[in-house]
């Protein structure tokens, strides 16, 4: 099979970049190990910048984020005693949207098959060939256990931080700059509708909480516990009552309103950033190349728009013979990378319990910072908003 852009992995950067090709007039095929339907259900993310909204609705994906979607203005940030809301629209002009990654998924999907664009899923020794050369291609076994080779002009890396499209590239010209914390997330989903209009924030003696949303109806919980937290410890009455005594020290007269719980999970919390993001004819995006920790709901957005950036480049050097955008992929993707990896860090550090009083008085003297100065305000929130794709 013959195609201009092989895309290995169709999570929202795979399945983004082939629906923003496509109205470009450029051919691409997809290549997914997982099946379509897991890879549908994968509980993820929730909260998209304006400029991700945007990006979705230009790419023709807008429909449903408009009709579901929950527009916010802002965040409460909280500690104990105290409950603030952080206007972004009053600071900055620009709101957030709560859109499950899940809801963001289903839509590109759709959008795919209604195109007939190719995919396959459950594909297996997905192996990327000739990234130096002239005949760049993709070798996989089908879900029929058929060998398969899809030749293209490009090679595009979408697989997230455990895909073999990292590992193709000379390693010797890799720079990876980690960061582990000492903290992970318990996330929680439950079929609850939300005890708050908007996401609440909330450092606590007893380590951070957050309090996000699915819908109306479903409410998307986070408890800090340690990275090798047993999560059989945590029964449903354990984890109301954690939420509980974290969430509600912020207001007193406050609910937390509880019921069933739909799925747990412990979250790692990692920053990580390979770079450059290119070589020769393979390019990546999204986890591919960098991880951020949830803190700063940054690396959905940072995937969609490594993307868009990536789609203009493309579009310039495939119908254009333009090189210079390709060329310069890598450094203008990885700066915004660092901006949201220097933000996601910032509020990782400010919200996360750690074992030194010390370091509670800075974080607490810092979130009250936060809220009484306005350019401290802003500068929270032009980050939270996003900065622009092509920052
Ligand atoms: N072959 C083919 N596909 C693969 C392989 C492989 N060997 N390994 C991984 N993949 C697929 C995964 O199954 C997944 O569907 O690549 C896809 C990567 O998708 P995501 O992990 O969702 O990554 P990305 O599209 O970059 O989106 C980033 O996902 O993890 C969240 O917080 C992150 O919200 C952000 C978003
Ligand atoms: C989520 O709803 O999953 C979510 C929201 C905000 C974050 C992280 C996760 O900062």
């Amino acid at each position: 099979m013959r195609t201009r852009v092989a895309i290995i992995g169709a999570g929202p950067a795979g399945l983004l970049l082939s629906q923003l090709l496509d109205q470009e007039g450029i051919d691409s095929v997809l290549v997914e190990r997982q099946s379509a339907e897991y890879v549908q259900s994968r509980i993820r993310a929730g909260i998209l910048e304006s400029a991700s909204v945007d990006l979705l609705t230009k790419a023709g994906v807008g429909e449903r984020l408009a009709a579901e979607g929950m527009e916010h203005r802002g965040i409460y940030l909280q500690w104990p005693g105290e409950r603030h809301h952080l206007d972004f629209v009053d600071l900055v002009g620009r709101s957030v949207t709560v859109y499950g990654q899940t809801e963001v998924t289903k839509d590109l999907m759709a959008a795919r098959e209604a195109a007939g664009r190719p995919a396959f899923y459950e594909a297996s020794e997905v192996t990327p060939h000739d990234i130096d050369g002239d005949h760049p291609h993709v070798t996989f076994v089908d879900s029929d256990g058929s060998p398969q080779r899809i030749d293209a002009d490009v090679i595009v890396g979408c697989d997230g931080y455990h895909g073999p499209s990292r590992q193709a590239m000379p390693q010797s010209g890799l720079r990876v700059h980690e960061r582990t914390y000492p903290f992970a997330w318990l996330g929680v989903l439950a079929d609850v509708p939300p005890s708050t209009d908007e996401l609440i924030y909330a450092w606590h003696h007893d380590g951070f909480a957050m309090h996000s949303m699915r819908s109306h109806r479903i409410s998307r919980f986070y408890l800090q516990v340690s990275p090798d937290e047993d999560i059989a410890e945590w029964s449903d009455d354990r984890i109301w009552e954690a939420l509980s005594t974290r969430l509600g020290a912020g207001d007193p007269d406050w609910t937390l309103h509880t019921g069933p719980v739909l799925e747990k999970s412990v979250l790692p919390m990692r920053s990580f950033v390979t770079s450059p993001m290119r070589h020769g004819k393979l390019f990546l995006a999204g986890d591919a190349a960098h991880i951020v920790p949830p803190t700063g709901a940054k690396g959905l957005n940072l995937a969609l728009a490594d993307v868009a950036l990536l789609t203009r480049a493309l579009t310039a050097w495939l119908h254009e013979g333009r090189e210079d955008l390709v060329d310069q992929y890598s450094d203008t993707a990885l700066r915004r990378v660092w901006r949201c990896t220097h933000f996601s860090w910032w509020m990782t550090m400010m919200l996360h319990r750690r074992d030194e009083e010390f370091d509670a008085q800075l974080q607490l003297s810092q979130l009250r910072r936060q809220v009484a100065s306005e350019s401290a305000a802003a500068e929270l929130a032009d980050n939270y908003a996003g900065v622009p794709i092509g920052y």
